[in-house]
């Protein structure tokens, strides 16, 4: 049995219990212990959290959010309704775009103006495939107000130049009389946007320029003192590490930290662990199952050396921590471009997409933005589009549930949890979180990772005046149960009746391979 303890200043510990080998290995599997401090609310959960990410790649921008004002699918403008209609039922907090590897070679003017005398260029990172520029920045903040969120917008270090970072911004923001914000205006746009934050650059250890982390950090330093002249109130946020690459973090924030607002890490969730052979989204054994989770559960040891690291330089945890690339990356799906990064989405995604939002919600006085990887038709998808058809996957029901967390107080917890064991992989088999909100309503996230067999859990919540639960549950018979065209809804949200409230005690009978979200008032 592993007991992970998540205290009050966010630090989670995880012990091995020695006695655990003379307990009845089956009665220790099934059994679970959590504790709620209702009355010790903690950090707020940025609803950040829950952001997404939109790169001009594959469909994601094409298709999947783009038609075209004379298209027959129906649009608002060019922009599909029925995938505006489905993600505006998140609450997306914040939308980054355009890229990831595309905003490095993205010159911005290429997208403005009548869209029949935009250039035509090559999309280089994803398929050489061409760029029609149909998309760009109006129709962008389009996107952003049909959505309601806020703009994350990532300007080109690699190829581009401090001059076009800051006239990009001032062509955005600008309230004044001057030549750019006088160009917006003649291209239909009179009131100045917000951009929220921007992204300093993205992957400037690899596909951004292949840069070392101290000529980035003071390329950092020069880029971000020119868009502080265009706009004073959008945060800046650096290009941050690859996965583990501590070093990055460290020389960034020794060399820059004072002038940046947030610092990002990208890290995905492969099957195998490798880029070669990562493995499918679909028709996997358990093998692939289990390895996946253990993958994804190294984002808890990710987070907490960079966060240490971090808290060196910036005690105060003036500088957010943005997760703005995450998710599942699988093998293309057969008859695909690979290029495309297209792949579907089964309730394994969902189990990845709870436990990373637990995850980040446990490190929420650091973690203050993640944009999972990416909103529609690449890689971890809320919905995929083929033609006029759309779908939502079990990962955009999570999000979906989960969102009742956006902007809550977290809440301290104490699991004890049994193991969920498959040949070499040994991992927790519940993962969990707790927030309460302003009306006073705590909701309860519960993972459970073991495919197979369902855990009670005794809860405990100190504090807690509620006396009635109600909550929904997503599980699947498969583990790799998926929505088709055909079949849009095998996995959605169900209520949940395996929970019951007596005063302060909880029992949940959590099924196997399932997210259940919890709510008591
Ligand atoms: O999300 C797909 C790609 O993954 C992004 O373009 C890049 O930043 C990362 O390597």
């Amino acid at each position: 049995m592993k007991m992970v303890r998540v205290d009050g200043r966010g630090v989670i510990a995880a012990l091995v219990a020695v006695l655990c080998v003379v307990v009845a290995p089956v009665a220790a599997a099934e059994r679970a212990t959590l504790s709620v401090r209702v009355d010790e609310p903690q950090w707020v959960i940025n609803r950040n959290i829950y952001g997404q990410f939109a790169e001009h790649l594959g469909h994601g921008i094409y298709g999947g959010l783009w038609v075209g004002e004379h298209s027959t699918i129906p649009n608002v403008r060019g922009i599909r309704k029925d995938v505006v209609a489905a993600l505006r039922q998140l609450q997306i907090p914040v939308l980054r775009w355009p890229g990831g590897c595309f905003a490095d070679e993205y010159h911005w003017r290429d997208g403005i103006g009548p869209r029949d005398q935009r250039p035509v260029r090559v999309n280089s990172n994803w398929g050489g495939v061409t760029e029609r520029n149909a998309f760009g920045t109006h129709e962008f903040m389009d996107l952003v107000e049909q959505l309601g969120t806020q703009a994350y917008v990532s300007v080109n270090v690699g190829s581009g130049t401090p001059q076009e970072a800051r006239d990009w911004i001032e062509y955005m923001t600008s309230d004044s009389q001057s030549t750019l914000a006088n160009e917006r205006r003649k291209n239909g746009r009179d009131r100045p946007w917000k951009v929220a934050y921007i992204g300093v650059g993205n992957e400037s250890w690899g596909c951004g320029g292949e840069m070392r982390p101290e000529y980035y950090a003071d390329l950092y330093r020069r880029y971000s003192s020119f868009i502080r002249l265009a706009d004073k109130h959008a945060k800046r946020y650096a290009s941050g590490a690859n996965s583990s690459n501590y070093d990055w973090t460290e020389v960034l924030m020794r060399e820059a930290g004072k002038l940046m607002d947030g610092i990002s890490l990208h890290y995905y969730s492969i099957p195998n662990g490798r880029w070669h052979g990562k493995g499918a989204a679909t028709g996997f054994g358990e093998d692939q199952w289990a390895s996946t989770l253990k993958n994804t559960l190294k984002m808890k040891t990710m987070l907490d050396r960079h966060i240490a690291i971090m808290d060196r330089y910036d005690p105060d945890k003036r500088v957010d921590f943005a997760v703005d690339e995450w998710g599942t990356w699988y093998d293309p799906e057969p008859g695909t471009n690979p290029a495309f990064l297209y792949q579907q989405n089964s309730l394994r995604d969902a189990i990845v997409a709870g436990v990373n939002l637990n995850l980040f919600q446990a490190h929420g006085d650091r973690v203050r933005m993640a944009n999972i990887a990416q909103m529609v038709n690449v890689l971890q998808a809320m919905v995929l589009t083929d033609g006029p058809k759309m779908l939502r996957t079990p990962t955009y029901w999570v999000f979906e549930m989960y969102k009742v967390h956006q902007d809550a107080h977290a809440l301290p917890i104490r699991l004890d949890t049994p193991d969920y064991h498959y040949g070499d992989v040994d991992i927790p088999a519940v993962s969990a979180s707790a927030s309460i909100d302003a009306q006073g309503r705590v909701h309860l996230s519960l993972v459970n990772l073991d495919p197979k067999r369902s855990i009670r859990i005794a809860t405990t919540l100190s504090g807690s005046h509620a006396t009635q639960v109600s909550g929904r549950v997503l599980t699947a018979p498969q583990m790799d149960a998926h929505n088709t065209f055909d079949a849009p809804d095998q996995v959605h949200p169900v209520a949940f009746d395996g929970a019951a409230l007596k005063g302060q005690s909880l029992s949940v009978q959590l099924p196997a391979k399932s997210v259940v979200v919890l709510e008591l008032r």
